[in-house]
């Protein structure tokens, strides 16, 4: 068996993790490589999720009784466990959604209704980039539609980084929020948060860290990143679907105003007026998603539990060899960077003219879950020409010889079409 350096003891882990089990068409052992969509859940989750509700389910905040008791002490002790996470100085600061979009179209929707100095009007600028999830993207021509904003953005080098030669021009004083992709779901490109985020905070600009490739992936720091909003989602880190974060820095979140409202987020309402409840519970209307909170809770737990530092090490030394393997593959063009160095385990190519999607039919029917499309991020395809890629994604139980699967895979698929 191939052994590189840094790689964690993934045999041991993957007997965490049942579905890897699965046997699929033909006796083909399941190879899943489709992290960058959903990641697999270990048993240590699932056992909590079950616990929650065989034992504890209620709703929260609300009940005096034993059970919603324990299920609002759960949900509250989740945003404890998420807080120290992402190394945020105030658990106050965690703010749960349904996902990582809901976190980002929270942002979008506090900044078109928010007062000075926060308002985004015709008068202002909002920056994104070529490279963001569809999520990073549609919340702001919305916002742009509704309010007259300008929207811009940073274009992409031929080797899949952002393109910051004209930063000043981008980021002007006018701007009001710059919103980016820390790791790229589709190029796996690791951005340089340093240098945006010194040329926003020179112009009075927001920022806003989408995170969801990175979360999972590596020890995040929302001090040590200096934005002021990160969001992620619990279903890319071993957490189940349904539960998202958003952290904000506390000031903003006392300033800005809350986009639904409901139960919960208040603290009295009269027919004529409302008043609300301090943050995170201004921006959590309505009943929240108490077991999925609990769930992500057992997620970084079980990351942590492993270390975010060797998970993040693994990581690389798959993605590194990964890299080498596929430029051994004829016609196999990598859409992104081609380094391991400052990319995450995400990995799209094209393989000469055969379509994508027969690309992953070819593979579905050796056992090999892979992504293909446009990954949600179509300004891509468009920037480097092609109408969609394969995109093969690790995480904490990927193996060397699932790479090695996924190399003979392709052979498979080049000779099947001739
Ligand atoms: N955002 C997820 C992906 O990149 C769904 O596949």
């Amino acid at each position: 068996m191939t052994q590189l350096p840094g790689l964690l003891d993934a045999e041991a882990i993957r007997k965490d993790f049942p579905i890897l089990d699965r046997v699929l068409h033909d006796g083909k052992k399941l190879v899943y490589l489709d992290n960058a969509a959903t990641s697999q859940t270990p048993r240590q989750v699932i056992d909590v999720l079950s616990e929650y509700y065989e034992q504890h389910n209620a709703n929260v905040h609300r009940g005096v009784h034993v059970l919603a008791e324990e299920a609002t002490e759960l949900y509250e002790g989740a945003r404890d466990k998420v807080a120290a996470f992402i190394n945020a100085p105030s658990r106050n600061e965690v703010i749960f959604t349904k996902n990582a979009s809901e976190s980002l179209n929270l942002v979008a929707n506090m900044l078109g209704w928010a007062d000075e100095p926060y308002r985004v009007d015709s008068d202002t600028e909002i920056v994104i980039t070529e490279m963001e999830h569809h999520s990073n993207i549609v919340p702001w021509q919305l916002l742009a539609q509704r309010t007259g904003a300008k929207l811009k953005w940073f274009g992409l080098t031929d080797d899949g980084r952002l393109d910051l030669s004209r930063i000043d021009e981008v980021i002007t004083p006018k701007t009001k929020i710059v919103s980016f992709v820390l790791v790229s779901n589709i190029l796996g490109t690791f951005n340089p948060v340093e240098a945006i985020v010194r040329r926003a905070q020179e112009v009075g600009a927001l920022v806003l860290i989408d995170a969801s490739q990175a979360a999972p992936h590596m020890a995040l720091d929302v001090q040590a990143l200096q934005a002021d909003f990160v969001a992620f989602t619990g279903h890319k880190m071993c957490g189940p679907t349904g539960i998202g974060v958003l952290w904000g820095r506390q000031e903003l979140l006392e300033d800005l105003p809350p986009f639904l409202g409901g139960g919960e987020m208040i603290e009295t309402v009269s027919m004529s007026s409302s008043t609300y409840a301090p943050a995170p519970h201004k921006f959590e209307a309505g009943t929240p998603p108490i077991a999925q909170a609990v769930g992500l809770g057992a997620a970084v737990d079980y990351l942590s539990a492993i270390g975010m530092d060797k998970i993040a090490a693994h990581e690389h030394a798959l993605t590194e060899y990964a890299i080498q393997r596929l430029q051994e593959v004829p016609d196999l063009r990598i859409i992104g960077p081609t380094t391991a160095e400052d990319r995450g385990a995400a990995i799209s190519f094209t393989l000469g003219d055969i379509h994508p999607h027969d690309v992953g039919q070819v593979l579905d029917e050796q056992g090999i879950a892979v992504r293909v499309g446009h990954h949600c991020a179509r300004p891509v395809c468009l920037r480097y020409g092609i109408p969609a890629t394969t995109r093969a994604s690790f995480y904490l139980y990927s193996t060397p010889a699932e790479v090695d699967a996924l190399v003979d895979g392709l052979e498979h698929v080049r000779n099947f079409f001739g």
